[in-house]
């Protein structure tokens, strides 16, 4: 079966996917239903229902305040150390689960610019997603100093092309104390030189935080073998954590004796229930903890997290590449004619595990698609997102969401 506009080429694909089990291992009660949102909210796994359960029940119910030491105030280390060594290649002790990734970057920002005395200049994306900016702007507001930004003058732009490491050395001088840039575009899907950027800037003495908020889950990351300073991301897309689950943070070991949290919580204290009269950080990356963690959206993060671990960063990268090839390829043959264009990299090298289509008709299209049992993403202006994630996105399930697009495309002509 060559041709890919055949039904039969998607169920092919489906039927030789290494894995397409792992669709078995979440909750899915509406199989008709065709889920293209895995990057805003990746699905229910079957395994969170009954760990949140024991967590309820048997640790809250059960064992009330005792759960804080039989394991509740180690998890966002635990866990962080799980999604680190599984997603990002960190080391033991360098990933925490906590808080946002709005505060985490606020956070990380602040942090950094500790780390560079002296520096109060940010570089940042006009196109990076807008509470990383937002953040951005305040943190060099506070520091008396400014937001040095990059990419096209018009912030409805959706930059296609990947952020070079030429780009952001135009913008780097010595009053740069820190880069904060998203290793995958949340709407293009465009992938970062992160190597190139990172050596960018440490080149000037500068750092770089990087938000892999859609790298995490869909592209394997090595952050220890780049040299990386400091990352943050989130845990309720393609880590299938669940709504509203806890952000982490990950920062080099080379940085944690000198790092501070510009939030000093109780919870990032070196002897959190001293209660004494000053702050004293904790050791290593526990100093980025502010309040009181959530035991149960942890325990939710954990079973998202194991779901990837056990498939593998590898595999996962492999069939996202080859779903959004196919994605790329229906487009070609289906959509183009209507005048949708393709605001995500061609080549699959450079995009992460979502494909971004625009329209001038987006918003409408979008509505039209969820009324049919479709739902992609609808992004600003005029983008419709694809997201496929890899564990739960059937190839049949690309074949049938362009499909509609089509027909509804069709109509309108
Ligand atoms: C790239 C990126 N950064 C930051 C955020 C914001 O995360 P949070 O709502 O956890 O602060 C998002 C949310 O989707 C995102 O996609």
């Amino acid at each position: 079966m060559t041709d890919p506009t055949s039904r039969a080429y998607a169920e092919q694909l489906d039927a030789t996917d290494a894995l397409a089990s792992y669709r078995g291992r979440f909750e899915i009660p509406d199989d008709s239903v065709i889920y293209l949102d895995g990057n805003s909210l990746g699905r229910l796994p079957a395994a969170t229902a009954d760990r949140v359960a024991q967590v309820v029940h048997g640790q809250w119910g059960d064992r009330l305040i005792r759960s804080w030491g039989e394991g509740w105030m180690d998890l966002p280390l635990q866990v962080g150390d799980r999604l680190g060594a599984a997603l990002l290649g960190a080391r033991p002790g360098e990933t925490l689960v906590c808080d946002t990734v709005t505060v985490n970057a606020f956070k990380a920002l602040h942090a950094a610019l500790d780390l560079r005395p002296g520096r109060s200049t940010i570089v940042a994306h006009r196109g990076e997603f807008p509470t990383d900016r937002y953040v951005a702007s305040e943190v060099a507001r506070q520091r008396g100093g400014s937001v040095r930004w990059i990419g096209p003058m018009d912030p409805g732009a959706t930059q296609v092309e990947p952020v070079s490491a030429g780009e952001v050395a135009g913008a780097l001088n010595d009053d740069v104390g820190v880069v904060l840039l998203s290793v995958v575009d949340y709407r293009s899907a465009a992938i970062a030189d992160v190597a190139g950027i990172t050596r960018a800037a440490h080149a000037i003495g500068a750092l770089v935080i990087w938000d892999c908020s859609h790298a995490a889950g869909s592209i394997p990351l090595d952050l220890p073998a780049l040299d990386a300073d400091l990352a943050i991301g989130c845990s309720y897309k393609y880590l299938n954590g669940g709504p509203g689950a806890p952000a982490w943070i990950w920062a080099n070991e080379t940085h944690h004796d000198e790092m501070r949290n510009p939030i000093p919580g109780w919870m990032g204290h070196s002897d959190v229930f001293a209660m004494g009269p000053e702050y004293s950080p904790a050791a290593g990356i526990r100093r980025f903890m502010t309040g009181t963690p959530s035991a149960v959206a942890l325990a939710m993060v954990d079973c998202g997290v194991a779901l990837l671990a056990e498939a593998g960063m590898g595999a996962v990268r492999a069939k996202g590449q080859q779903l959004t090839a196919y994605a790329v390829d229906l487009h070609g043959s289906w959509l183009e004619e209507y005048g949708v264009t393709l605001a995500s990299p061609r080549d699959p090298e450079r995009r992460g595990a979502h494909v971004t289509l625009a329209h001038p008709d987006s918003l409408a299209l979008v509505q039209a698609l969820s009324d049919r049992g479709v739902i992609p993403d609808f992004r600003h202006p005029d983008g419709i997102r694809l997201g496929l994630a890899p564990l739960t996105t059937r190839f049949t399930d690309v074949f049938d969401g362009l499909n509609a697009l089509r027909t509804l495309l069709c109509a309108l002509a």
